[in-house]
Formats: structure tokens, sequence, C-alpha cells
């Protein structure tokens, strides 16, 4: 009976056609050096499905005005789909209200908001801000721009050998002076999947506000910020396979009422005189100035595409090659990888003894592989392994057990060139 029911579940899950997936990305259509475009750089930006492209195509040719301004016909339109884009991202994050989302240019605007506003409002000197050791500079900086001007104090849990992050090392960090957790939820260098969860538990027994960067993990796994219990979460609509320029904060409502505006501008406004301004309710106290209109209704369609392909299905797609990506590239001993956390989204990082990761880059270019090469905008982390760059390969959904086996043998190549 239980092997009946199984079998049942397995009928009823197709299985995951990447071939048909990889139709809806013209991308892919092309050659790069006359060869086929295999594109390991999504955790950088990810490439757009044609529904991404149709909704701006018809955004901009069917319904475009400025929103929320006309009384006119276009105007009510495209201001109905910029707010239906709102709900869509509630949903996927399952936000409790539309109005805790906060449509920005990408996570780093939405870090840069909550440090400006949350920060200058709510934190002063000695006041103490943790970080972990694999944070993008993104969620470095502006903390530090916090620090130069508040006296904040800025603390960093650290990770093993491996990558994993030390929960219990990151426990003894908190004290009755912490005020804020700024965490990746997924390291962009490494790959490590952080527990943010518990990370958010253990934060708010101290009373301590957690703000999450998701910019790595929306893209590869479903994320409840009810669940998490965060007060703040960002993410970029590029990785997520929509427009670039347009981003996400997700804040508690409570906590975004208690902020004060971001920018001044236009629809950030109730009333203005030359004494005073009223500002408008939330979200819009944070959107000042005609906002990505076009960018919020194709990161809708982007969330429509991904949920439609279901992001569990996604993410174990991934899994899989990040699998089989790690047996091939592991089998060159002059490979060093690095990050093998426990739970780590599809990036792989790695060096070849003797070839600078640069090189490797453009070797790998030459066959028509784009990897990353560098410090990936997160030197802390380069640092605490002893090393300046790395070549990091980065699975997304369009991605096959032949884009592995091309990186394998441009990683073959690349050893004959140098060796
Ligand atoms: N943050 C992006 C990356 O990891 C740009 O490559």
């Amino acid at each position: 009976m239980a092997v009946e029911v199984r079998e049942q579940v397995v009928e009823a899950a197709p299985a995951y056609d990447v071939a048909r997936v990889r139709d809806d990305f013209a991308i892919f259509e092309q050659k790069i050096h006359g060869n086929p475009l295999v594109f390991l750089d999504s955790a950088a930006s990810a490439q757009k499905p044609r529904q991404v492209i149709e909704a701006l195509r018809h955004c901009y040719e069917e319904e475009y005005a400025n929103i929320h301004r006309g009384v006119y016909y276009l105007s009510e339109r495209a201001t109905e789909a910029f707010e239906a884009a709102r709900v869509k991202v509630q949903r996927f994050l399952n936000a409790g209200e539309a109005r805790e989302i906060v449509f920005v240019r990408g996570g780093t605007e939405g870090i840069n908001l909550v440090a400006s506003s949350y920060g200058r409002a709510h934190l002063g000197p000695g006041d103490e801000i943790i970080l972990s050791h694999m944070e993008h500079h993104s969620n470095i900086v502006p903390w530090q721009i916090l620090r130069a001007e508040k006296g904040v104090v800025l603390r960093v849990a650290p990770i093993d050998d491996d990558g994993n992050f030390l929960l219990d090392e990151f426990e003894k960090l908190l004290n009755p002076r912490t005020r804020l957790v700024a965490i990746t939820h997924a390291s962009n260098a490494l790959g490590t999947i952080v527990p943010v969860k518990e990370v958010v538990k253990r934060a708010h027994a101290y009373g301590v506000k957690v703000l999450v960067d998701g910019c790595q993990a929306v893209v590869h796994m479903p994320v409840d910020v009810q669940d998490i219990d965060c007060d703040f979460y960002v993410f970029s609509g590029h990785k997520l396979y929509g427009p670039t320029g347009i981003g996400v904060l997700y804040g508690k409502a409570q906590l975004l009422e208690s902020m004060p505006p971001y920018q001044g501008g236009g629809e950030m406004i109730r009333s203005v005189t030359f004494a005073a301004t009223e500002y408008n309710v939330i979200p819009h106290k944070f959107e000042a100035g005609t906002p990505h209109i076009a960018g919020a209704i194709g990161l809708g369609a982007a969330i429509d595409y991904v949920s439609e392909l279901g992001l569990d299905r996604i993410g174990a797609h991934e899994q899989s090659l990040l699998a089989y990506a790690t047996e091939r590239i592991g089998e060159f001993n002059s490979v060093r990888m690095y990050g093998s956390a426990k739970h780590k989204a599809s990036i792989l990082s790695f060096t070849i003894e003797g070839v600078h990761p640069h090189d490797a880059g453009t070797i790998l270019d030459r066959q028509g592989i784009a990897v990353r090469a560098g410090h990936h905008c997160a030197q802390p982390v380069m640092e605490r392994f002893g090393i300046a760059a790395t070549v990091r390969a980065s699975f997304g959904l369009y991605n096959t057990v032949e884009d592995v086996d091309a990186l394998a043998a441009g990683v073959a190549t690349t050893l004959d060139i140098f060796g």
C-alpha cells in the first residue's frame, strides 16, 4: 500500500524538464566564440525568460503611464499592474501585508535604506551590529558609513574552514549593547546557507532586530518571512530572472512605520507646504520619485515564472548539478574548492594552482563558458581563506549536466595551457 502511494506521488510531480525551460531563454540561441553559451554566472545576474521580456514589452507598448498620479485610463492600468506586482512579491515572501513590501533599486538599496533610515533613527554610539564573515560588501559598507556617522560598533560572526556559519559563536556576540544583526541568507562567494530562522530566534531573545540579505537565497529556495520572523528582508530582481534596477525591501509594518523617510520627493508625501511636510503611509513613504514601474511589473512576471516551475523543484535541480560539479571539478588535483558547508546553494568557488582566476576566466570564456572570477564583492571572506580571488561557477534553473561537463573540460584546457 505504502509503495502504491509513493508511486502515485511520483507520477503526480512531473520531472524537471530543463530542455523545455531553456526554450524560454533566447540568449541560449547564440554562440559565444563559436561555442554554445554555458552560462555559469547567475549569482551575479541571471538571464531573462521571454515571459519577463514580454511583460516589459507589454508594459511599455500597451499600458504605460506614470502611476498613482493620473486620473486617466492608462495611468490607472499602470497603477493596477504595479500594485499587483507588489502583491505578487508579498505572496512570494509570504509577507503579512502588501504595505510591508517596498520597491527599491536592488538588495543594495534595500540595505542602504535600512542603514540610513532605521540606523539613523534608532542606533547610537556604542550600539552594536553583528554581521557575518561572509557578507557581500553591500551588507558591510552601509554599516561602516553608519559607524562613521553614529559611532556604532560592528562585530563579525565567524565561519569555519568549510564555510559553515557558527551559530553558537554568533550567539556569544549577542549582548545588551547589540541592536541589530545584518546577515546573509546565502553567501554569494561560498554558497553557505545561514540558518536564519535560528539566528532570528536567538537574536530576538535579546530583543535584537534582524535584517536578512536574501539576494542569493530567494533564487534557490522558497522563503517565508513570517516563518523566519526576520524584521527586514531584501533581494534583487535581476538575480531572480527579472529586470535590473528593481529590488525589494520587506519590513515589518510597525518597524517601517517607526522609520523616517530615506529620500524626499514626490509620491512619499501627503501634503507639502514650505513650512512642513506630512509624509505618506508605508510603503509609499519610502518610494520617493517615479519608481521603476516596468521593472516592478517585470519582477512580478519573474515571480510568476519561478513560482510556476516551483522553487523546490528549481532548488532540487540545482542541487543535483552542484553535487555533480563538485565531484567533476574535485577530480582535478590542482583545484582547490572553497565552501563545503553542510547546507549550501548551487555555487562552486575554486582556484587552480598556478593559474590566476582572471586567466582561468578568460580561457573559459574562449570556450563559451561564463564564470565570475575575482573577489565577488566579498573581500573579507576571501581574506578569511588567505586568497585574493576565486573562479566562481553558479548554477541557475536553466543549467544542465552538459554545462558541468563543459566546465570540467574548460578546467582541463586551462591546465593544459598552463601545464
Ligand atoms: N553580488 C553579485 C555577485 O555575487 C554581483 O556576483
